[in-house]
């Protein structure tokens, strides 16, 4: 087992700007140096029969690095043979004494980093039997959402069962080496099953009212307990609000009974949650407000003694030290923070915020684990292939003088990249300022401002590499001649243009990117000619003016652009904003009073529309042809090769970035 590390925060910097985080707080017998964790989070990065892989090792290590000292949970395991508890099919497994290698191996990667290693069960229960026909639950109580599958009732029996394979895997934590253990009843799983009377309709002593059915958590942390000695802290997470009134479930007061019971039934500490997968309320995405969810940590500081923790949207470290020092939260965890730069809170620690990969909570990560596939994330492009030596930056075996022609997220993710590994990069901008299209996509509502922290890093980054900045200089020919560059990194984006239908010259045609940047004249009734990002932005701004906004695009579903777990926040509002979508669909002609739309099965529909938006992207990639007539090596990346997302962007310039 590896040596406990001492921690000292005095001279760092982050104590000082945030006197909260870095001050040790007790779990049962333990001290935990700061109030720092890393939340469990699922990779699919285990393999098939649950076992943990090299990938999977290094992922956590990394994030045990970056709490300098705090709590590193690994992800929840299942505990059963039969798979009912699995819920991903990547999830670890613990229900056999072939996983403790592995589980050892975990345990003391975190540990070697300083971290205490926190070991979390997890039964997916209504969102479990992953590779099976059913899941189980509480009560036959129908599946809302398609992708889950069919309730099963337990019986007794199974109860009986599941709890104890709850004590047996807690034991193989305790041997494996983890120094601390929590079990999981967020989101909808099984714990939550039990405690919801929206899911638990029984009439034995495992349901009925919350005390009866707060039962199988009782006896899930006793025999837990039992399992895993006086010694071990033993946290749960819980959730607070449902946000399931549209079905019933638990009142507020009711889960703040559930925090009471589990305090009384021995919990050391509580991690507070919100929402269910199956509640229509959105919870984490980027139009929540950081910080909106601290009221219920709050509520739960105000019903227990034991210490609360919570996530949920706290990405700015201000707001959770504020929180602490009030004395509204104990514990600050991250999750999807730490998946986007596993250093984040070390950074905070040194003060290096600038130097922070934002987590821009686009969900990617969660679509892909609901998708079968392994973990990645929209941001870092190094995430789940930290064990991969060629995915890493090395030093370039050749120094190459390099010009790179766009300062969007393409351009400065290859630009520090590149320069970190020895290059002379320069950075052309031909607007005075940074962050391409990203600039104006932060200008669109509900918390969309968050975007430009990554333009904030990336800038930082190539600042701490050396990258030269020339803003308000366009790349032409005549710069080529003059810089004679090794390489050009084409990172020109896109522009937005349009068809000449007939009629087009009757109506004032404005492009997306000047309606979010608030440049566009717009009258009351606008076509948006796109269904892609910036036609939803434009759509949603236009139409929070109180505009009549029609939508006429190609695809067969708007949004087809925007990750599936993200989505169906942006129909949702567009539906409240009234706003009209033609799919399958173009502008066919432009009349005096509006455009003729060319829609589904060849019918012709007149709109009415005193301005047209026009919001499709082409690339800008003019350069290309010149260069390599000059025998300069040329690469294209992000939107000038094909317009697509930030993410594409800042993958591309990071691979182009490890290549060249
Ligand atoms: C990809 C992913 C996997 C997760 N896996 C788990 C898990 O195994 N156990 C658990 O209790 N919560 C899990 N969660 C929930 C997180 O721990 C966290 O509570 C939630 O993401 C909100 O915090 P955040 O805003 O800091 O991301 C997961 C979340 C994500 C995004
Ligand atoms: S995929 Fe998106 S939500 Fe998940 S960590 Fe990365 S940026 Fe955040």
């Amino acid at each position: 087992m590896a040596q406990k590390m001492k921690w000292d925060y005095s001279n760092q910097p982050g104590a000082k700007m945030f006197p909260h985080l870095f001050k040790p707080i007790k779990i049962r017998n333990m001290t935990i140096p700061n109030r720092i964790k890393y939340a469990a989070t699922e990779d699919n990065l285990n393999d098939h029969n649950g076992f943990i892989t090299p990938a999977g090792l290094e992922y956590m290590r990394e994030r045990a690095k970056g709490v300098v000292g705090g709590i590193c949970c690994m992800q929840g395991v299942y505990m059963d043979q039969k798979r009912e508890g699995q819920g991903y099919v990547g999830q670890a497994a613990a229900w056999d004494d072939k996983y403790l290698p592995g589980l050892t191996k975990m345990a003391d990667a975190i540990k070697g980093e300083g971290a205490i290693a926190d070991y979390q069960l997890m039964h997916c229960g209504r969102v479990g039997g992953v590779e099976l026909d059913h899941c189980v639950g509480p009560s036959l109580v129908p599946q809302r959402l398609k992708i889950f599958r069919p309730v099963k009732e337990m019986s007794k029996e199974d109860i009986r069962l599941t709890i104890k394979q709850h004590a047996e895997a807690a034991k193989r934590g305790v041997q494996a080496g983890f120094e601390m253990m929590e079990i999981s009843g967020i989101v909808g799983y099984l714990l939550s099953n039990f405690i919801s009377s929206y899911t638990n309709r029984r009439t034995d002593e495992y349901g009925g009212d919350i005390e009866g059915r707060c039962r199988f958590m009782v006896d899930t942390i006793e025999n837990v307990r039992d399992a895993i000695g006086k010694e071990m802290p033993l946290m749960v997470r819980l959730c607070a609000e449902e946000l399931l009134d549209e079905v019933g479930g638990n009142t507020p007061e009711e889960s703040m009974t559930s925090y009471k019971i589990a305090e009384k039934a021995g919990i050391d500490c509580i991690s507070v949650t919100q929402g269910w997968q199956e509640s229509g309320t959105p919870v984490i995405t980027r139009d929540i407000p950081q910080g909106k969810w601290l009221y219920n940590a709050k509520r739960a500081k105000q019903a227990v003694k034991v210490p609360v923790s919570m996530a949920y949207r706290l990405f700015d470290p201000k707001i959770p030290d504020k929180a602490i020092g009030e004395g509204n939260l104990d514990i600050w965890e991250m999750c999807r923070p730490m998946i986007a730069d596993p250093h984040m809170p070390k950074k905070v620690l040194e003060g290096r915020l600038d130097e922070i990969r934002p987590c821009v909570a686009c969900n990617l990560c969660l679509a892909r684990l609901f998708r079968d596939a392994p973990m990645t994330c929209y941001v870092n492009p190094i995430c789940a292939h930290e064990s991969d030596k060629s995915w890493q930056a090395t030093p370039a075996e050749t120094k190459k003088r390099i010009i790179v022609a766009g300062g969007g997220p393409a351009g400065l993710e290859f630009a520090y990249v590149a320069a970190s590994r020895g290059h002379e990069v320069h950075v052309f901008e031909e607007k005075d300022h940074l962050g391409g299209q990203i600039w104006h996509a932060s200008k669109g509502l509900y918390g969309d401002e968050e975007l430009m922290g990554m333009i904030t890093y990336q800038y930082a980054m190539c600042k701490r590499h050396g990258v030269d900045f020339h803003l308000g200089q366009k790349v032409t020919p005549e710069l080529l001649d003059e810089e004679s560059p090794d390489s050009l990194i084409l990172a020109t984006g896109v522009k937005f243009g349009h068809p000449n239908v007939p009629g087009i010259e009757k109506h004032p045609l404005v492009s997306a990117l000047d309606v979010v940047e608030g440049k566009a004249t717009v009258g009351d009734r606008v076509v948006i000619w796109g269904g892609k990002k910036p036609a939803i932005s434009a759509a949603l701004i236009l139409s929070e003016k109180g505009k009549k906004v029609t939508m006429v695009f190609k695809e067969r579903k708007v949004g087809k652009d925007v990750n599936p777990s993200y989505i169906w926040r942006y129909i949702q509002k567009l539906g409240a904003k009234g706003v009209k979508t033609y799919k399958e669909a173009d502008i066919e002609a432009f009349t005096d009073d509006g455009v003729i739309v060319k829609a589904l099965y060849e019918t012709r529909i007149p709109v009415k529309c005193d301005t047209v938006v026009y919001a499709e992207r082409e690339p800008v990639r003019d350069l290309e042809a010149v260069a390599k007539e000059k025998g300069i090596e040329v690469q294209v990346i992000g939107d000038a090769l094909v317009p697509r997302s930030l993410s594409n962007a800042i993958h591309d310039g990071y691979r182009m970035g490890i290549r060249i």
